[in-house]
């Protein structure tokens, strides 16, 4: 098994923001936003996307639901800015708040919302457990924790293979970022393991995709 090698934590790079914005997530982003209101429709008033990137999943999620508000909160100036903009185009500011903020200690009171979501963040993290223990802060008691990421292949072999079939057309910088990206992800172990120490050991973890697995649960 590879050891996890990890990437830059922040992509506040403004060329790698952009290519990442301008990918297509749309398969997965949509599966999450459709599972999450699948399962837990009943508990998405108040919602907490960390590292929200440019907005893609609180956009779907937001306009499939026009009750519900959002926050998501991004360390990356440039994806804050993309998701602004993208977020006016779909005419969605009503729901959609956004502040830049870095995980840990981001700035709400505890116990603030009904649902902390995230995609695609974790790998970022030098330490995982600095999520779980902001998720459990800042989620309510009964509060849904939703959480989908890359994991981690067992060679580079096969990370290159999974950037060839799932992006063989992207930009040379998403395709860099991706195939990193995959080398810092958790393996499904890793993540139980992270779980079981958070205290969240009654969560559901499965792999969901070719290179996806989610957890969820309440607190
Ligand atoms: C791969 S992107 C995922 C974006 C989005 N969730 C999506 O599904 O498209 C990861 C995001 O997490 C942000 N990030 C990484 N570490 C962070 C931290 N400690 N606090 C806040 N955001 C962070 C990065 O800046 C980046 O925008």
């Amino acid at each position: 098994m590879m050891n996890r090698i990890l990437e830059p934590e922040i992509m506040d790079i403004p060329d790698g923001a952009l290519a990442y914005a301008q990918a297509d997530f749309s398969i997965p982003n949509q599966k999450f936003v459709d599972k999450l209101i699948e399962l837990y429709k009943y508990n998405l008033n108040s919602v907490l996307d960390i590292g929200c990137g440019s907005a893609d999943v609180l956009i779907r999620l937001a306009a499939a639901l026009p009750n519900v508000h959002v926050v998501g909160i991004d360390a990356s100036a440039p994806m804050i800015n993309i998701a602004e903009n993208d977020i006016a185009k779909a005419g969605l500011i009503s729901q959609i708040k956004l502040v830049k903020a870095c995980v840990p200690n981001l700035p709400f009171e505890r116990q603030s919302f009904d649902a902390v979501i995230s995609n695609s963040l974790l790998h970022h993290l030098p330490d995982p457990m600095v999520f779980w223990n902001e998720a459990k802060l800042l989620g309510k008691k009964g509060a849904t924790v939703f959480i989908m990421d890359l994991f981690r292949p067992e060679s580079t072999e096969q990370a290159k293979m999974i950037v060839e079939r799932a992006a063989a057309n992207e930009h040379e910088l998403l395709k860099q970022d991706f195939y990193n990206s995959l080398l810092a992800a958790f393996t499904l172990e890793e993540v139980r393991q992270q779980l079981m120490d958070a205290g969240l050991s009654h969560f559901s973890v499965s792999i969901v995709s070719e290179r996806h697995w989610l957890a969820h649960g309440i607190l």
